[in-house]
């Protein structure tokens, strides 16, 4: 995905069904490391971050089959302790949890770099001193981290600085082995932390706390290859229903978990937008304007960060938004990217500090740079809005996240050609 244009202005409605949550296939993916054992997954988005992660997963001796059914199995006896190249783990964000998967499973994990979107540094020192306080020695060399715990794992409290998704899933992972009790205190307890617990458990580990901010895993010998499905993808999801607001709607959204979704349902609800909200399924409709509000990123469950640029490509559009709203961004001190390329389509937007004000303007059709995933998928919500052709560059950062987009946005009536 290179460049996606867009003829906006049109009405969406319809449905679309959604895919597996990118944010947690990738831990499952590397957590799978510690079964050394078969796992088949279901649900697993064919995005270009998890297709990295199972090329990683290859490189290290994983054998990844596609099956007919869709599911996919990846066999992971044969994965050696070793290093995958930095070509490719620094592609993803999600490469950092093969530290706490190798050195549960082998006592010892290198990396070369991570990636992912760039929000300004994105330090893992939490991990690190997680990994430390186990009873493992880290080496930060110039440009990678080395991991060492040649006699094993042992429990321990874990107090973290903040609520962070990464380190409590890469620390579960690790303490999933190790022995004795491990306590994450100010855990994360987004719905992908969930997720890995519930992979983890099936597997065989013994994790309880999932959900509050205390984290307990009582480290077990062995763990085992199980089946998975990854749960729906609530970023996607929730982009769609941004792309309903734009757009008019009614637009629903199938094969979701409505309370994974309820930091954005209030939101709009808030706006006076219309939710309806099925068994496994939400709809949104907004013939009528809406307002704009005031709305502030957190861990969850306060409103995710990842759908931070979407609301707030929302309260740009001055033919659909009223009054004045903001964005306050507390988890990512650099998430702002995206807000230029508004502002060259004639958003108003003032920022100070972590704070972005925005007033509702009439916005032009432009040709536009994506930042980074989310940023862009922002740009594409204004776009979609918005009269006239625009073109979105630098478009395999939004590929990183939505899979079949155009094939979906076409589905709602949206005049979209990915090339
Ligand atoms: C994950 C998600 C990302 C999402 C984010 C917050 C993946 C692959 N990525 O990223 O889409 O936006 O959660 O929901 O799942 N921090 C430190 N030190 C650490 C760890 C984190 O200072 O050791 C800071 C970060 O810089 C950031 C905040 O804590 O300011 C939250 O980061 P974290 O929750 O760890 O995000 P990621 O796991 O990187």
């Amino acid at each position: 995905m290179n460049k996606i244009v867009v003829s906006g202005g049109r009405r969406l409605s319809g449905e679309i069904t959604v895919g597996g949550s990118k944010n947690a296939a990738l831990p499952i993916l590397f957590g799978g490391i510690v079964t050394g054992e078969s796992c088949v997954f279901s649900n697993l988005p064919r995005v270009s971050d998890v297709l990295k992660a199972l090329e990683i997963l290859k490189f290290l001796g994983a054998r990844i089959r596609f099956l007919q059914s869709g599911d996919v199995r990846v066999d992971y006896s044969g994965v050696r302790a070793g290093c995958a190249p930095c070509s490719l783990t620094s592609a993803i964000r999600g490469s950092t949890y093969l530290l706490g998967a190798m050195l549960a499973q082998f006592g010892r994990a290198e990396l070369g770099g991570a990636g992912g979107c760039d929000f300004g540094a994105r330090p893992i020192d939490q991990h690190l001193m997680g990994f430390e306080r186990m009873g493992a020695r880290v080496s930060c060399l110039e440009n990678s981290v080395l991991i060492e715990a040649p006699n094993g794992l042992h429990g321990a409290r874990i107090p973290l600085a903040m609520p962070s998704v990464g380190a409590t899933a890469n620390l579960m992972i690790a303490a999933s082995l190790a022995e004795g009790e491990t306590v994450i205190e100010n855990a994360a307890a987004e719905p992908h932390v969930a997720a890995l617990a519930a992979f983890l458990c099936d597997a065989g580990a013994r994790i309880t706390g999932v959900g509050t901010d205390s984290v307990r895993v009582i480290g077990v010998q062995k763990l085992y290859g199980v089946q998975n499905s990854i749960i729906p993808d609530m970023i996607e999801a929730g982009t769609y229903l941004c792309a309903g607001v734009a757009c008019g709607g009614p637009v629903r959204v199938r094969a979701v978990c409505p309370a994974h979704l309820t930091p954005l349902l209030d939101t709009f609800s808030k706006m006076g937008v219309k939710v309806q909200t099925g068994e496994d399924s939400v709809t949104v409709t907004a013939l009528e304007r809406y307002r704009c509000i005031d709305v502030v990123t957190g861990p969850f469950p306060a409103f995710p960060t990842d759908l931070q640029p979407q609301i707030a490509a929302l309260f740009c559009l001055g033919n659909r938004a009223m009054g004045e709203g903001s964005v306050t961004e507390l988890v990512f001190r650099s998430r702002f990217r995206y807000i230029e390329e508004l502002r060259r389509m004639g958003a108003i937007v003032s920022i100070q500090d972590r704070c972005a004000h925005i007033q509702p303007s009439v916005l032009q059709a432009r040709k536009l740079r994506s930042p980074d995933l989310r940023g862009g998928a922002a740009l594409l919500l204004a776009a979609l809005a918005t009269n006239g052709q625009s073109e979105i560059t630098n478009a395999a950062t939004v590929g990183r996240g939505y899979e079949h987009l155009e094939a979906k946005l076409r589905a709602l009536g949206a005049h979209i050609t990915v090339f």
